[in-house]
């Protein structure tokens, strides 16, 4: 299991990369042998109530990577940068960067990319803090491009594929791609010689990543390009049901859940 960004290569299977916010689903993962944990700014919709990434802090982020990064030994982790935590500022974007790793233990972080990201990126990569980049649809710019596919024209494919270039170039380790042709990441894929993740985008990248509560069946409705393997929002709700009834027709607690002291029999 790659611990070390050099170590994240596909062999013989495609790479796995799933995103976890806490430390029993990084457990999980770790456990069924994923290669990757991203600790997503998709936390906003998926754990923390929001109804897009935007309000996500970096607070948030580092905190939840703490707990991923304290729950794994062999997976690589890797911290997504909130919405406007870097490339306003580059010292302030380095600072952001850097605590991901000193104080979360992330091994690397993960940019929502444009041609706004490409010199922070070699920056950051000179610094010792590796970047996986992220192109196609970034949810970052809901507000500009909502969550539509990307790169379906000529002119939008040749930036996407410029940019993946330019951001292997700056020393990005791996490259997302969201939500973009399945042909136009076989190309991209092809042309890179970091190993690329699709998220929607085809069946020829190097790995893919998903948001873990649509793999876990945890979440309301899917995007066109998941999948579920599982029902844990089902199981929840059993689970709790069978609690509440348990509590509520007095079967639980039963005596093996409770503990008596013969002399505190008169308090009273
Ligand atoms: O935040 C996230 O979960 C992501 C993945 C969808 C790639 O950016």
């Amino acid at each position: 299991m790659p611990t070390t960004v050099g170590e994240f290569r596909a062999g013989d299977a495609p790479l796995t990369m799933l995103t976890a916010y806490d430390a029993p689903t990084a457990d999980a993962c770790e456990a069924a042998g994923v290669d990757a944990i991203l600790v997503g700014d998709s936390m906003g919709n998926a754990a923390l109530g929001y109804d897009s990434t935007l309000p996500v802090t970096v607070d948030e982020v580092a905190s939840r990577t703490g707990a991923v990064a304290r729950a794994t030994e062999e997976t690589l982790v890797i911290a997504d940068m909130p919405f406007l935590s870097f490339g306003v500022d580059e010292a302030e974007s380095i600072k952001n960067a850097g605590r991901m790793v000193k104080e979360a233990g992330a091994h690397a972080v993960k940019l929502e990319s444009g041609s706004h990201t490409v010199e922070l990126t070699e920056r950051l990569a000179d610094l010792g803090i590796p970047v996986m980049a992220h192109l196609g649809l970034t949810p970052q710019k809901v507000n500009q491009l909502g969550y539509a596919r990307q790169g379906t024209s000529r002119e939008a494919a040749e930036e996407i594929a410029a940019l993946a270039d330019a951001h292997e170039e700056a020393g990005a380790f791996a490259l997302v791609l969201e939500h973009v042709p399945a042909n136009l990441a076989t190309q991209v894929t092809d042309e890179l010689s970091v190993p690329t993740i699709g998220i929607g985008a085809g069946p020829d990248c190097d790995g893919q990543v998903l948001v873990a509560n649509d793999v876990l069946g945890l979440g309301e409705g899917l995007p066109p390009f998941a999948a579920s393997f599982g029902d844990v929002r089902g199981e929840m709700e059993k689970a709790v049901s069978g609690y509440v009834d348990a509590v509520e027709s007095k079967e639980f607690p039963a005596d093996e859940h409770s503990h008596v002291e013969s002399e505190l029999d008169d308090l009273y």
